[in-house]
This record gives structure tokens, sequence and C-alpha cells, in this order.
């Protein structure tokens, strides 16, 4: 089920995202397809001003004022601590309140109430959603009814089905951004190889759409023949004629690439424990496969990790996952001043005290 209403699905895509925009600037964040270049370039900027603002009592309490007027409703009903946390932490850096609904079996939704309906009450009580949702349609949804009413507030998804994480692609994008800044050309040429569940994994279907903004990259997706890219996918990577590989074998890519993004299976999308049947050890990336990478090459995951990331990796200086989430709170708080126009004071405060 998409949760998509047919005359929301019947849309072509380009014209979907042009209903995510506010004044030519993104109002609704739902999908990677709507960040440009530019758009990442000057959230990545940022946040990394932000962090360095953060870090001082006056800049701190700075940042406090810029929200302070504002609130939140995290709509979280697929699990997360991660990624809900860096959400609370990133509205409490710009002084916003926030507060959650995790279950919707406690709402009126036991009294026969609809979900959207649900939402759209819970909406008029706040000024930003932050929506997790199994069903992949559905934070699309509510940001199209959130056009229809009197009092819209923007939508930031934070996971949709097997669909999409546009904020885990901002971070990860943040986070190749920093660990490549002394590289001329940036993230430009890099090559990356996702690794596992890449069919379900919505981590790699949005950073893999976000990578298309940065010429020469090339990508490898290794997974068993079960788990391969979508076909949607590979049909945007070819549209965006970006040059990828597929691949069982890790050990065809690892001596070469830049940056290798494993990932979990993601069995809970599972229809009838299908994933039980696959060997998914050969997905596992092992101590001896980094040792075998560039030295200045890193290891990527969006976490939480089983088995198929090796914590004796941790300790080596190539690991980026801990990284990753740390860069995940500010990016998003980034992104968030971004959305409410406050991105301009944060820079214009960064210049006048730290430029000097
Ligand atoms: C990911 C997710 O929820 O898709 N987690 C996260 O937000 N960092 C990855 C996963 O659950 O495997």
């Amino acid at each position: 089920m998409s949760g998509l209403s047919e005359d929301l699905a019947s849309l072509p895509l380009r014209e979907r995202l042009t209903l995510l925009m506010n004044n030519e600037k993104i109002f609704h964040v739902i999908f990677a397809q709507q960040f440009d270049r530019d758009v990442l370039d000057f959230l990545c900027r940022t946040a990394t001003q932000l962090r360095k603002v953060a870090k001082s009592v006056e800049g701190a309490k700075f940042l406090q004022t810029l929200l302070g007027h504002k609130s939140a409703m995290l709509y979280f009903t697929q699990p997360s601590t991660r990624t809900f946390l860096s959400f609370v932490r990133a509205c409490q850096y710009l002084g916003m309140n926030y507060s959650e609904v995790r279950d919707p079996r406690t709402s009126s939704m036991v009294k026969g109430e609809s979900e959207i309906d649900g939402v759209r009450t819970f909406s008029s009580y706040f000024d930003l959603i932050i929506m997790r949702h199994r069903e992949k349609g559905f934070a699309e949804r509510t940001a199209h009814l959130m056009n229809q009413i009197a009092r819209p507030v923007p939508v930031i998804s934070g996971g949709a089905g097997t669909d999409e994480h546009p904020t885990q692609a901002l971070l990860d994008i943040y986070t190749l951004q920093r660990s490549f800044e002394a590289r001329p050309n940036g993230i430009e040429g890099l090559y990356l190889a996702f690794m596992g569940d890449v069919a379900r994994g919505r981590t790699v279907r949005s950073l893999a759409q976000l990578l298309a903004c940065y010429p020469d990259v090339r990508l490898a997706f290794v997974a068993p023949e079960e788990l391969r890219i979508r076909d949607n996918l590979r049909a945007f990577l070819d549209r965006a004629d970006l040059d990828y590989i597929e691949t069982e074998d890790v050990n065809e890519v690892i001596e070469d690439v830049d940056a290798v993004y494993v990932t979990r299976m993601q069995d809970e999308y599972d229809v009838d424990h299908e994933s039980e049947a696959i060997d998914y050890t050969r997905f596992h990336l092992t101590l001896e496969h980094v040792q075998r990478m560039k030295s200045d090459a890193i290891v990527m995951h969006p976490l939480p990790r089983r088995e198929e990331l090796d914590p004796r990796i941790d300790t080596d200086h190539r690991a980026m996952y801990w990284r990753q989430e740390r860069n995940g709170m500010w990016i998003r708080a980034a992104l968030i001043a971004y959305v409410f126009n406050v991105e301009a004071r944060i820079l214009d405060y960064y210049g006048t005290h730290y430029n000097y």
C-alpha cells in the first residue's frame, strides 16, 4: 500500500516535487530528488557554521532564540531512537519545543478515526511535523493535505517505508563532504559501494539519488541476487547517466572504492520470511576487507547494525559511522532552520563572530 491518493499517485514526479515547494524554496522534505547541488552545498555549510556557533555559551543562546516561538510534532510510528533523538536535539538547539506521537493505538484511531484525520488534528497544535512511517506514501500524503488546509505546516520525512529517508541521505552527504574536503573536487568523482539489502534499504535509495548531483561519481551495488536494486532506482540511475555496476562479490570492488556503505538486512519488510533463505554472510564487511581498502577510504553505515559490520572495524580510522550520527543532528538542525527561513541569521552570526 502506498498510502497515496490516486490523484496524487497519477501525477508525474516532477509535479509532485513542485507541490512540496513554497516560494521556490523547499517547504516539505519528502524526497531526495528535491535537493540540488546548490542546496546541498548550502545546507552543509550552514550545518558546519551552526555546530561551531553552538560551541560557545553565547552562540548556543543565540541559536535558541531562532525558533523559540515554534514547536514540532515528532510523529514516529515506526521504531526509532537514533533518528528520533537526533531530530529532538536538532529542535532543541534551535529553541524549538516538541511533542511526540509514537503509538497511534493510544489515539482516537481506536475510536475508528482515520490516521490522516488524526495527523490533521494534531497538526493544528504545532508548526512542524517530523514523520517516520511504514507506509511509503504517508508523509507525502500528509504534506499534500497540509497544502490544502488553512494553516499548512511543513512535513519532514524521517523515513518512509522502503522508499526514502531523505534526511539520512543529507547526513551521509555531509559526512562524505567532511571526509573528502581536502580533495580538490570533494565528493565529485568518488567511487562508492553500497553493500547489502540495496532493494529495501531506503537510505541507499535516497543517497544514491543525491549522489547524482555530483559529477563523475561512480557507484557499485553489492547485493544478493534477491536483493538487487529495484527497477525504479535503476531507471533513475540510467536517466541520470550515472556510472554504476551491480555485483555479488565485494572483493571485486573493495580495493578501489573511496567509500563503502554497509546496510543491514531489512527483514521487517519481509512478506513471508523470505530473507531467511538468503545467505547474507557474503555481505558482511570484515576487518580483513577494511585492511584491503585504500588508506583514505571510509566505511559508512546508517546504523543500527547487526553482524554485517564487524565491531573490530570501529577503531579503524576509516570507520565513519559514529560520526555520521553526530553529523545528522547538525544537518537536521540546518535543514529545520532552512525550512523556517532563519538560516541566513546563522550565517550572519557566524560571519560577525567567527570571520575576523
Ligand atoms: C535506517 C532506517 O531507519 O532506514 N536507520 C536510520 O535511520 N539510521 C537504517 C536501518 O534501519 O537499517
